[in-house]
């Protein structure tokens, strides 16, 4: 019992200590406690900082921790919802400290590669930054929605981008700005759409993001995969003049199909995906 009330103790400590990476996400407490009851609260908390296994995580199904891993190398695919059993693998990953965790190795790799860039210094060298779950994070929004176990509903995702409250992830705005510092032109290219424009523009500069080379939105009428659209973008900027030095998202559709840029860099992303 003594035992059992000083795990509860150290769990709440680590999620509350490193809670969504000073993110103060309100989740419903009805939510929080059927994540709670169905995923074996305690250890599960601790699991993904002592990376202890599988065997909670495959009981109610799917092994998360393998789905996600799944999902980070691109073998799992066109996926349309988390699985059910996953949503409190994926909120624990996503508000404790792994998430940050992973995002901060992958940012930490991108400037050392940016550290061996020989820079021409022409004004043409560009980086290609990803807005969702890249530069901006909608966790606030997944945390209220299951964490993507539920099918993406685009009115009430469309009402809460437009809220334009979306925080910055703290790790890509390091990367952000090492790179304004150095001469290389950050540019954002983005499934959003052109009527959003405003509101990401204003979402931006609330959290500190200034100085960026152009704003690519999808316009309207466009039908073409999300490959097709980035990677025709990418194409008209390397017709350009251009040079994509770097080029960084949170999804494979985000950083595959020519020209992807000198160096890709993929953040992680159990929560949705985009074809
Ligand atoms: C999608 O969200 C809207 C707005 O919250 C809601 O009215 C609608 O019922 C939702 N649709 C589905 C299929 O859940
Ligand atoms: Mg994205």
């Amino acid at each position: 019992m003594a035992m059992a009330k000083m795990l509860l103790l150290v769990a709440m400590a680590l999620v509350s200590s490193c809670s969504a990476w000073e993110l103060n996400i309100q989740m419903p407490t009805k939510r929080l406690q059927a994540m709670d009851e169905t995923v074996a609260p305690l250890i599960h908390a601790l699991r993904p900082l002592l990376g202890s296994g599988g065997e909670l995580g495959s009981r109610g199904g799917v092994a998360c921790d393998s789905w996600v891993l799944g999902v980070e190398a691109h073998n799992v695919r066109d996926w349309k919802t988390v699985p059910t059993n996953c949503e409190g693998y994926v909120g624990h990953y996503m508000l404790g400290s792994h998430f940050r965790r992973d995002s901060k190795i992958v940012i930490d790799e991108a400037l050392a590669y940016v550290e061996t860039l020989k820079l021409a210094g022409n004004g043409k060298e560009i980086w290609v930054f990803d807005i969702d779950e890249t530069t901006l994070s909608n966790l606030p929004y997944y945390a209220k929605h299951g964490f993507g176990t539920t099918l993406f509903n685009a009115t009430s995702f469309n009402a809460y981008v437009l809220e334009g409250s979306a925080p910055v992830l703290p790790e890509t705005k390091r990367l952000y700005n090492k790179l304004l510092k150095i001469g290389v032109k950050p540019l954002f290219l983005t499934g959003r759409t052109e009527d959003q424009r405003d509101i990401t523009v204003a979402n931006l500069r609330s959290q500190g993001i200034y100085g960026w080379k152009d704003l690519l939105l999808k316009q309207p009428g466009f039908k073409g995969s999300a490959v097709a659209y980035k990677s025709g973008e990418r194409q008209k900027l390397q017709d350009a003049g251009y040079v994509i030095v770097g080029n960084i998202g949170d999804q494979w559709s985000d950083i595959i199909g020519a020209p992807e840029g000198a160096r890709t860099f993929k953040l992680p992303d159990p929560m949705y995906y985009i074809g």
